[in-house]
């Protein structure tokens, strides 16, 4: 017998067909409100000609037993031995609250399926399978995925790709026939994942369109894809990718799958955000505290690692307002450069011959937290550790930054990285750990490792609850659901050229909520890419995420540090907003300057950014999406970003003085922007002003 299970949550309706078969989803999208039976045959497609002689049901769990000829729910074998797998339902669907499951079995098979999907007070829709071996032998995993359908009305996709210093880059194509698939198989997310696959209507962009995505939590091998077929049917999925052999189930054994998160919105990419956020931001994990200026030593001394010089730094940052010093790469035994060295956590008693404590205590003494850089995965065939115990290493593959990866999955490699990473943090009373990752993992299996850093990041967390760590991978190709779970921040990109970076962090706020997103004020030329841009663009840049410096302070001159002591106070008064608020990007008619902005419940800030030069000898102006129609808002400059060149003053003198404008004006009209140069930005406050 089947019923109708209808789920609303924030704006998002699901609705759900128990059967006859296994589950499908009828309706993946607004909230509909109360359901009739009807929408069965309305939701239902005809038989197509030259098919299957009923309707073909895309289920949960989708087989040919139900007619589905696409990528199937699940696949696997027992010793190599061909099988179908045909789920039916067991038992009742189990509806608790926002909460359905149900189990489902192929009894021949010998295997059985539990599913699992919440749809959370965000809107965030989570499902998560796994799979039992009921057999009285070994079942191995092909795979087990993730998906649901989204309509016919879904003709474009949207995924993102990238590279080093290039992360988070989106690419668009028409969602056609067939399958469009994003694998990973590094053995990390990769500077390339997606992080959200994204199906919509016709031209979707930041503030318009319907658009449903799909997020896989998890940090190793992984897919993301969207498949149309023929017959009218359309889904986006997700699934850990499974090498062969790899998730071999002894009976009465298990597997789950990472969790996927499927989030829609008719509201464009904005709306997909914001639940996405709202979801994070739930978590009681959520770094509750405002997020702390960071100095960071890695471009200011790379690996010249000298107590005196780094004194000089922690000098400089406690002047300007810093409130964490984290001492970067180049500490331990042997690591003079990234040749030797990764493996051996020991302080280095050449380059530290009283250990760190001379630099930790003086950098506590100004009030100051202390981070330290780990790369705990990784080893240096030219290291002790290497030369010890050559069968600790995951695999021998090509060497990659000079390093190889040690099999964390090991209980004594394990125990060897949580005894060295658990003194450390003791002795020195760590605070932040900046957790690298600097290569793809190769020629090797992927998963046992996955689960064992997860695991290790929370033993350490559990012995330090105070402890933060950043996800940093050669910067951002560890970004994902997953890893988060498990620690605090993420470094987005090595690049802190704030043009890269102005894009980068745009797209990667996509998924992740901006006070999670490391950004650090760098160099006037920067180290990556060797562009010059100005100070209050680079600060204006960093200002939105959780913000820090790599830059030599010692090297500044007064007029420098006093601007970034305003800086740093613009930050400090503005963060809890920036880190609190919704995150909102316009589509802006110059592809060449980018506006977005942070909206509180009383205020906001939006920034602004020239990337390039336009054939428009005039801006565009600039229409602030997002703020409240009614509202009336007094819009301002903040004066310590103003950009330093430019006639911008006397092309637009309410920019010191302020505008009062509705909030409908300010996003339907718009106001007219000075003419700034490419790499400039501008930051605008809107206040509340009093009615008219
Ligand atoms: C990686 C990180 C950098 C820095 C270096 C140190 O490349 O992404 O930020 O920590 O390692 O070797």
């Amino acid at each position: 017998m089947s019923e109708l299970i209808s789920l609303a949550a924030n704006g998002t309706g699901l609705v759900v067909e128990t059967g006859p078969g296994l589950p499908r989803v009828l309706h993946w999208g607004a909230d509909l409100g109360p359901v009739d039976e009807d929408l069965v045959l309305a939701a239902t497609p005809g038989v197509p000609p030259s098919s299957v002689d009923t309707p073909i049901r895309l289920t949960l769990l989708p087989s040919s037993r139900e007619g589905w000829l696409g990528r199937p729910g699940a696949s696997g074998h027992r010793d190599g031995s061909f099988q179908h797998l045909r789920p039916e339902l067991l038992g009742p669907v189990a509806v608790d609250g926002n909460s359905l499951s149900f189990t489902a079995a192929d009894s021949a098979a010998g295997v059985e399926f539990h599913v699992e999907l919440h749809l959370d007070p965000s809107g965030v829709l989570r499902v998560r399978h796994e799979v039992v071996n009921t057999g009285a032998d070994t079942w191995t995993v092909d795979a087990l995925r993730l998906l649901l359908p989204v309509p016919a009305h879904a003709v474009e996709l949207l995924d993102l790709t990238g590279r080093w210093c290039r992360e988070r880059s989106p690419q668009r194509s028409p969602f056609l026939h067939g399958l469009r698939a994003r694998e990973s198989r590094r053995g990390r997310t990769g500077h390339d994942a997606t992080g959200l696959l994204v199906a919509g209507t016709d031209g979707f962009g930041f503030r318009h369109g319907e658009v449903w995505g799909v997020h896989l939590a998890w940090s190793g091998n992984h897919e993301h894809f969207a498949e149309r077929l023929p017959e009218g049917l359309s889904l986006l999925g997700a699934s850990e990718l499974l090498d062969p052999g790899e998730i071999r189930l002894a009976p009465g054994e298990s597997y789950a799958t990472p969790w996927a998160f499927f989030v829609w919105s008719d509201q464009g990419l904005d709306g997909l955000s914001a639940r996405l956020h709202a979801w994070m931001r739930a978590r009681t994990s959520h770094p509750s505290t405002p997020r702390p200026v960071v100095l960071n030593t890695w471009e200011a001394v790379y690996f010249n690692h000298d107590l005196g010089r780094l004194r000089a730094l922690a000098d400089r940052a406690a002047e300007i307002g810093v409130e964490r010093f984290v001492l970067d790469d180049g500490w331990f035994r042997g690591r003079r450069d990234d040749s030797a060295g990764l493996g051996d956590w020991f302080v280095d008693s050449d380059v530290w011959p009283d250990g760190l404590s001379p630099l930790v205590d003086y950098v506590r003494d100004k009030g100051m937290q202390f981070g330290l850089w780990f790369e705990p995965e990784m080893v240096n065939p030219d290291s002790d550790l290497a030369r010890a115990h050559p069968d600790w290493l995951l695999a021998d593959a090509l060497p990659w930054r000079r390093q190889q990866v040690l099999n964390v999955a090991l209980p004594a490699v394990y125990d060897y990285l949580l005894e060295r990473l658990d003194s450390l943090v003791t002795e020195y009373r760590i605070d932040y750990i900046k957790w690298d990752h600097n290569r793809d993992l190769m020629e090797s299996l992927t998963h046992d490792q996955t689960v064992a850093v997860y695991r290790l990041f929370d033993e350490l967390r559990s012995r330090h609850p105070a402890l933060e760590i950043e996800s940093c991978s050669s910067g951002g190709a560890r970004v994902d659901l997953g890893v988060l779970a498990h620690t605090d921040r993420v470094w987005a990109s090595d690049t802190n050229d704030a043009v890269e970076r102005q894009r980068i962090q745009r797209w990667m706020g996509l998924l992740i909520p901006p006070e999670l997103v490391g950004s650090h004020v760098g160099p006037p030329e920067a180290h990556t890419t060797g562009r010059f841009a100005e100070l209050p663009f680079r600060c204006a840049t960093a200002l939105f995420n959780h913000a820090g410096l790599e830059w030599d302070l010692t090297s500044l001159s007064s007029e420098e540090l006093d601007a970034l002591t305003a800086w740093i106070s613009v930050y400090k008064r503005l963060r809890g907003l920036l880190h609190t608020g919704v995150t909102v990007r316009a589509d802006h008619p110059d592809h060449g300057s980018l506006l977005h902005g942070v909206i509180g419940p009383d205020h906001a800030v939006f920034c602004y950014a020239r990337l390039e030069t336009s054939p428009d000898a005039l801006p565009a102006r600039l229409r602030f999406p997002g703020l409240d129609p009614t509202r009336r808002y007094t819009i301002r400059a903040i004066p310590e970003l103003l950009p330093v060149s430019g006639h911008f003053v006397t092309q637009t003198p309410w920019i010191t003085t302020g505008l009062t404008l509705s909030g409908a004006a300010l996003t339907h009209t718009g106001l007219q922007p000075p003419l700034l140069a490419p790499s400039q930005a501008m930051l605008f406050e809107l206040t509340p002003a009093s009615p008219a």
